[in-house]
């Protein structure tokens, strides 16, 4: 059995997105941005961002690491399951998570990204969990700061289900 407690409406991701576009936008003016979303958990926020992006060139694609099996506890270990196809060399990339929480998989992410010759590479992510950070990673984009807790919703998943919820929810299983 599980229940879930709303902590973020589709109104306030929505309102969030579009400032963090609208600052995407000003910091990235007349760069040729490459947004990376992090398979599967930041579909639909990539999704939503990118259309909050008012820049006259911005090209996408995706990466597919897996870190935490099928339950909520992290294996630790981080396997690369699809590359980015784009070439990188010599544009700015940003990495786009649905969450922080350890910090293992975007320090291992920038680690490897920083060696394919990109003029830049920044992190945005949705969420930031800091409760249970293990290395020490700044996302230079973050949409809200949560405390603690599972959450799903939004593309966030447990066990791949729950990702289709607009609302993003803390999970209580029981
Ligand atoms: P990290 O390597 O511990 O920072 O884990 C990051 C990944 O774990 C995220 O990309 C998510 O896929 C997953 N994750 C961490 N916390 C949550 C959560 O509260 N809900 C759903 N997935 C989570
Ligand atoms: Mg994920």
């Amino acid at each position: 059995m599980s229940t879930r407690k709303t902590i973020l409406s589709k109104a306030q991701l929505q309102k969030r997105v579009s400032e963090l576009g609208a600052q995407i936008s000003r910091d990235y003016s007349g760069k040729s941005l490459v947004l990376i979303g992090v398979l599967n958990g930041a579909f639909i926020f990539m999704a939503d961002l990118a259309r909050a992006i008012e820049l006259e060139h911005v090209q996408v694609d995706f990466i597919r690491v897996s870190s935490y099996g099928k339950s909520s506890e992290s294996s630790g270990e981080i396997t690369l399951s699809k590359d980015v196809e784009l070439d990188l060399e010599d544009k700015d990339v940003l990495l786009v998570e649905d969450i922080i929480d350890t910090g293992r998989t975007l320090a291992w992410l920038h680690h490897s990204f920083q060696q394919r010759k990109a003029a830049s590479v920044r992190i945005c992510t949705l969420i930031d969990k800091s409760e249970r950070r293990e290395v020490d990673i700044q996302p230079d984009y973050t949409g809200f700061v949560v405390a603690e807790g599972f959450l799903v919703g939004y593309g966030l998943d447990y066990a791949e289900d729950f990702r289709h919820f607009p609302e993003i929810s803390h999970l209580e299983l029981s």
